[in-house]
């Protein structure tokens, strides 16, 4: 019935133990832990169609009816797959892992953070972070031309920013020019979610993985749990009433049965989802505007034509800017910062995707990278062409419903308007501001990426200038 697969392991004695299923999901594990899954399903995809089967009982779709099949509003919402989503038992529920019910409530909550009106005056806490960075960077290139890992710099700003939004204060990684520690480690314990969710096959496994974690990596996560709580008490005792995400849950804190343990982690959870995915973002489009001179000289013209100072570019102004939402979007779809299957599990009773029926329990994913970068949804996929977000005939049979970098439907991403917001403001500030240019060393920068739920990134040096005027 569907595409065949699959992500085998390669045979040896140790296989040969093995029954077949094993030997497959160990084969699509394996993939997973090198951080090269998204890239082998969309082979996968290329090579036998719309479904491909990628473990015994997981099939991934690349067909744009699938968002709306497996993730959109309907009657028996999928629920997300617990293996991935809650791979340590008893850990405190959060927005993007608690169940229907909870969620809903969760999700009324905060939507009141993320309303029109909220955004509108959170631009008052965020613009100071945005004026900070290209404040600092100004100082770093007083001699003239600066080389930056421009990397640290947009995780400096959104984690500062998401940091003041959640818990009332930022990390103040602009400030001192370096990680917070807790920011820090974020970083490092990123890898290891990607390993208890691999090893979630064999609970034995899974046991001996979490007691081979170091002594170290525990330390530091009791640290960073400690310092949720200490900046979440913090947060609460505050008087004044703030537009924030925090002011959302804690306003409706009872409404919702929200104790304590709950608000820290929607805060932490908060703190994840908005600031790394930009920060990826905007890395992403710096890269493909330095390595695309054509888009970027029209970006600047388009930028530095419509602004005749630094403090006219702010939320509203940088909306108005077609060519810039362009390459925001084309980057996107590029190179989406959440490029892996996100996966769902077929409910009681089956259901049809993209046509056919799928038996309950199956587990169904879209990795969005495969889905974005398949030639049958998108012309020239590997390519950088924003155009082809402004209707350019050359790519008139692009399937832009395929194109879904914040998901669809209850689950998909609540700060998505704040996002674009953040993104438009930040590019237009750095465009107008400086002259930039890849250094040698970072030719290759994306190709040298894998997937661990999130990119793994190395430094991205740019030379900056800043424009004179
Ligand atoms: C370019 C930036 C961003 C991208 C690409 C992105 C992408 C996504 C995606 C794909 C999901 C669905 C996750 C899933 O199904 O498990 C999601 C959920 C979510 N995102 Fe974003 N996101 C971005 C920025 C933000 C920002 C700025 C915030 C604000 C804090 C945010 C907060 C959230 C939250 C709270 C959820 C869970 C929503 C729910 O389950 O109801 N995201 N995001």
């Amino acid at each position: 019935m569907w595409g065949a697969t699959i992500l085998m392991a390669r045979s040896g004695p140790f296989m040969q133990k093995l029954s077949l299923p094993q030997r497959q999901t160990l084969g699509f594990v394996y993939k997973l832990v090198t951080g090269s899954i998204p890239f082998d399903v969309l082979r996968l995809h290329e090579k036998y169609g719309d479904v491909v089967r990628i473990s015994p009982d997981q099939l991934a779709f690349a067909h744009p009816q699938a968002w709306k099949d497996i993730m959109g509003h309907q009657t028996t919402e999928m629920p997300k797959y617990k293996n991935y989503y809650s791979p340590i038992a008893g850990a405190p529920q959060h927005i993007v892992n608690a169940d229907r019910e909870e969620h809903a409530a969760l999700r009324r909550a905060l939507s009141h953070g993320f309303s029109e009106r909220s955004i509108r005056d959170q631009q008052t806490i965020i613009k100071p972070y945005i004026d900070f960075l290209i404040e600092r960077l100004h100082e770093k290139c007083d001699n003239g031309v600066s080389t930056q890992d421009m990397v640290m710099w947009y995780n400096y700003t959104m984690f500062d920013v998401i940091g003041d939004l959640s818990f009332g204060e930022s990390f103040g990684c602009l400030e001192s020019g370096e990680y917070h520690p807790w920011v820090r480690s974020f970083f490092n314990l990123a890898q290891t979610g990607t390993y208890l969710y691999g090893a979630s096959w064999w609970p034995t496994l899974q046991k001996m993985i979490i007691k081979s974690i170091p002594k170290s990596s525990i330390q530091e996560q009791i640290q960073m749990y400690l310092m949720t709580v200490k900046k979440t008490k913090k947060r609460m005792d505050m008087v004044e009433t703030r537009a924030d995400f925090a002011q959302a849950l804690l306003d409706r804190r009872d409404k919702i049965g929200l104790n304590m343990q709950k608000l820290e982690a929607n805060a932490n959870t908060l703190v994840v989802a908005g600031s790394e995915t930009t920060a990826t973002a905007m890395s992403g489009m710096t890269f493909y505007l330095l390595k695309n001179p054509d888009a970027h000289q029209k970006l600047k013209d388009e930028i530095r034509g419509a602004f005749k100072s630094d403090e006219e570019i702010d939320f509203h102004a940088a909306s108005n800017l077609p060519y810039l939402q362009a390459c925001i979007n084309e980057t996107l779809r590029a190179y989406p910062p959440t490029p892996s299957g996100l996966p769902r599990t077929v409910p009681a009773g089956g259901a049809t995707i993209c046509g056919q029926f799928v038996p309950e329990n199956t587990v169904v994913a879209i990795y969005q990278w495969a889905m974005h970068n398949r030639r049958e949804n998108f012309k020239l996929p590997n390519e950088f062409h924003p155009e082809r977000f402004l209707d350019d005939e050359r790519f008139k049979y692009d399937n832009k419903d395929a194109f879904q970098a914040f998901h669809v439907g209850p689950r998909a991403c609540i700060g998505k308007n704040l996002a674009y917001l953040e993104m438009r403001a930040i590019m237009a500030r750095i465009i107008y501001n400086f002259d930039m240019e890849l250094s040698p060393d970072c030719q290759d920068w994306m190709s040298r990426q894998r997937v661990f739920d999130v990119w793994e990134k190395d430094e991205l040096k740019v030379h900056l200038k800043p424009v004179s005027r």
